[in-house]
């Protein structure tokens, strides 16, 4: 439970951390180990308890990082193994799920999920395989990283790529510029071992 506190004193002064977490144990039989069946209980007061001194979005980050305590609870991590047309869907989803999750806009979900869905797409058309890990760094300033990667063959004309001066046969050719445009940071790393891609948005 040493979790509880550490991610409460992140969030909040010491004194409120400790009026929090007081507040959410004084319900436990056993105030130092919760059992399994407390917890989303003790979630939930925790999270009442947040509330009196944090805005709304605040409360949803803490919850968020909270959530890995919950038996089966999701974290702020996704790792999206990607090979098939249909594991874009799920990329999608997941960038979708966790923008959703963080309490960010429509307009924020919309970009993380576009780009997840370019780079994966590109997994899926261009080699035989990689992953999308989707993650959340609390910053500051806070934001949401997608990284692509894969071991196909390399992109050799990445320049001309981001320069604008491409036009593929099979897309538009404007995705990984697309995604450059729409995101914050954007970084590539590719040669015949693969190819890496790196981008993040911060949350407004
Ligand atoms: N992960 C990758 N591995 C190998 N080649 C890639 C990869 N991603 C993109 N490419 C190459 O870069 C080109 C441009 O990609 P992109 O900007 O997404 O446009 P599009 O996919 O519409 O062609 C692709 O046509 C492809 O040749
Ligand atoms: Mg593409």
């Amino acid at each position: 439970m040493a979790t509880l506190e550490r991610v409460l004193h992140r969030h909040l002064s010491a004194l409120n951390a400790r009026l929090v977490s007081d507040r959410g144990r004084r319900l436990l039989r056993d105030p130092q180990h919760p059992e399994g069946d407390e917890l989303p209980r003790l979630l939930e007061v925790v999270r009442g308890a947040a509330g009196l001194f944090l805005a709304r979005e605040q409360v949803a980050v803490l919850m968020a990082e909270l959530e890995p305590l919950l038996p089966g609870g999701r974290s702020l991590r996704r790792e999206v193994t990607v090979r098939i047309e249909d594991d874009v869907r799920v990329a999608r989803l997941a960038a979708r799920e966790l923008a959703e999750h963080l309490g960010a806009g429509a307009l924020f979900a919309q970009k993380l999920a576009t780009a997840a869905s370019e780079l994966s797409r590109n997994i899926v058309s261009y080699t035989r395989g990689g992953a999308l890990h989707i993650s959340f760094d609390r910053g500051p300033p806070r934001r949401v990283r997608l990284v692509a990667s894969d071991h196909g063959p390399g992109i050799s004309n990445i320049d001309e790529i981001l320069e604008g001066r491409y036009r593929s046969r099979t897309g538009l050719g404007k995705g990984l510029l697309g995604v450059r445009k729409l995101m914050d940071t954007f970084a590539i790393s590719t040669g015949p071992a693969g190819t890496q891609v790196t981008t993040e948005v911060c949350l407004p």
